[in-house]
């Protein structure tokens, strides 16, 4: 019987409620997309502080107040792991009235008299702190004391300019403790003296569900934005003398709030160094130049990886171990294996590179292109939608799209794959080329697809090849050399 009431006790203490303020559209921003869904490292804010929840608390029962763009928010939720499988309530707030009326929603809801009736805790998060961390969150709504009616966070921001500022009555404290809090004034609000306090309201609180309702419901918008805010809430329990608590929190940076372009992009800073960091320290990647490189959270390095100035890693990109990435490389969604080589100024997009592969320097993998292990993709040369075996060779000024080359080939310099003739035939525009393997390519050949080289062929150089080949042929396809002698300076001196 005891156990029982012990596991039971533990349940409740494990469910988690969060409220995601997420409606508003961040006029400020002067972009149709909703802010929230505007990205720092690769990313949308949203989805930054919806990991950080899901890493503390996956179980978390979360109200998500939409707005501006609801629907397009609502789909980019659905579609991405792991959130798609997160417990989220959409709360509608049809009028952007202020982050007092969105908690307000939230808590008026079926989901809030839920939260209410279990006498949970209930974590309030802005949607536009992308910089908050899972320990920030854990540590803000481990559950509140007995009686108390919330825990608010707060920081020491070095420019407070734009923030609510933390009023207290004393604020040094005569036990050097700082006094109680009495209020938060909006920046828009406050008079000189509040705008001199560094103490800002970070928008994070953990309240009693019971409390949060009930204060909500008596806010006025008696303000200079006619708004409701949630902050307005502190005030209103410290007059009622309600207990609380406050946490200041050492780490400013992570509460950096983006509410404009240049924020945006000063988050996507500390949050780049952040990962290259994160990398640098548990994987022992080495950045050549951390300041002037940027690594997506989405990104993975393993370790002995070398990553030059420059290089830009985005979307799904993995690169394995001991494989080096030269300057100024750009990866979108690309895999390069072990102990690969990518050369300066190499691009690629959606792309597969071989183990101990070499590219670059100023390669060009397109959408769909694999280059098997140990072979080299020299410099200007493009791939488009094409395999190239192991130990093949493309080493110089070179196009293939469309294309399916086998191992050991050897491509000379110039090739060209003339795999679109102008003409859409069932659907299909373009034509491809297969080089079987062992194929020897001379120089400036190209192959005008659709057409097969078989097993072992020579190409002989500059021919133009426009049937197939058959394996261990020889093909040359271009005019024979005429030779005149003494031509050149008859017609000289014909003037
Ligand atoms: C808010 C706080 C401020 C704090 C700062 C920290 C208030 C009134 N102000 O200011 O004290 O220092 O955050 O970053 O709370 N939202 C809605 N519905 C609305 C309005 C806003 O969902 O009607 C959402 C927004 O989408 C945003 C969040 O609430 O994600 C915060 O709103 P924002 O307008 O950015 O508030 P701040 O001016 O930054
Ligand atoms: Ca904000």
């Amino acid at each position: 019987m005891r156990k029982k009431k012990k596991s039971h006790a533990r349940e409740r203490q494990a469910a988690r409620a969060v409220i995601v303020l997420a409606a508003g559209l961040g006029k400020r921003m002067r972009s149709s997309l909703p802010k929230v869904l505007h990205e720092v490292g690769g990313r949308p804010l949203l989805f930054h502080v919806l990991g950080e929840i899901h890493r503390v608390f996956p179980d978390a029962e979360i109200a998500l107040v939409v707005g501006h763009g609801r629907e397009m928010i609502q789909k980019a939720v659905h579609e991405t792991a792991p959130f798609s499988r997160q417990k989220i309530t959409f709360i509608h707030q049809a009028e952007q009235r202020g982050t007092g009326h969105a908690a307000r929603c939230a808590m008026d809801s079926v989901w809030g008299e839920a939260r209410v009736s279990e006498r949970a805790s209930v974590l309030v998060l802005p949607g536009d702190l992308p910089l908050v961390t899972a320990e920030l969150i854990r540590r803000v709504h481990e559950p509140l004391g007995s009686g108390e009616s919330f825990r608010l966070l707060s920081c020491e921001m070095p420019d407070p300019t734009g923030y609510g500022r933390v009023i207290r009555k004393n604020p040094k404290g005569r036990t050097g403790k700082p006094g109680a809090i009495q209020r938060i004034v909006e920046e828009r609000d406050a008079d000189a003296r509040a705008k001199r306090i560094r103490e800002v309201a970070t928008s994070i609180y953990s309240f009693d569900s019971a409390f949060l309702q009930s204060a909500l419901r008596k806010l006025s918008s008696d303000n200079s934005q006619g708004e409701f805010y949630l902050t307005d809430v502190i005030e209103q329990a410290a007059k009622g003398r309600k207990k609380s608590s406050s946490l200041l929190w050492p780490d400013a940076q992570e509460l950096r709030g983006v509410n404009d372009p240049w924020e945006l992009a000063q988050a996507g800073r500390i949050l780049n160094e952040r990962t290259l960091r994160n990398w640098a320290t548990a994987r022992g990647v080495k950045f050549v130049d951390p300041w002037n490189t940027r690594v997506d959270v989405t990104v993975e390095l393993d370790e002995g990886v070398v990553v030059g100035p420059g290089a830009c890693l985005s979307g799904s990109t993995r690169v394995e171990k001991g494989a080096t990435l030269g300057p100024n490389v750009v990866l979108h969604d690309v895999r390069v294996g072990p102990g690969a080589r990518v050369m300066a100024g190499t691009v690629a997009h959606q792309a597969e590179i071989g183990a101990e592969a070499q590219v670059g320097p100023y390669a060009h993998l397109r959408p769909e292109s694999v280059v098997g292990a140990r072979a080299k993709i020299g410099n200007f040369v493009e791939l488009k939608k094409t395999r190239i075996g192991e130990h093949t060779s493309v080493a110089h000024l070179s196009y293939l799209g469309d294309a399916e080359v086998g191992r050991n080939v050897n491509i000379g310099c110039g090739f060209v794959t003339c795999n679109f003739d102008g003409r859409i035939i069932d659907g299909q525009r373009k034509h491809r080329t297969i080089i079987e393997d062992e194929v020897f390519l001379g120089s400036d050949c190209q192959a005008v697809a659709p057409v097969r080289i078989g097993r072992g062929a020579y190409i002989a150089s500059g021919s133009t090849i426009t049937e197939d080949v058959e394996a261990e042929a020889l093909a040359i396809a271009r005019s024979r050399q005429v030779t005149k002698p003494g031509y050149a300076r008859r017609l000289r001196q014909r003037g």
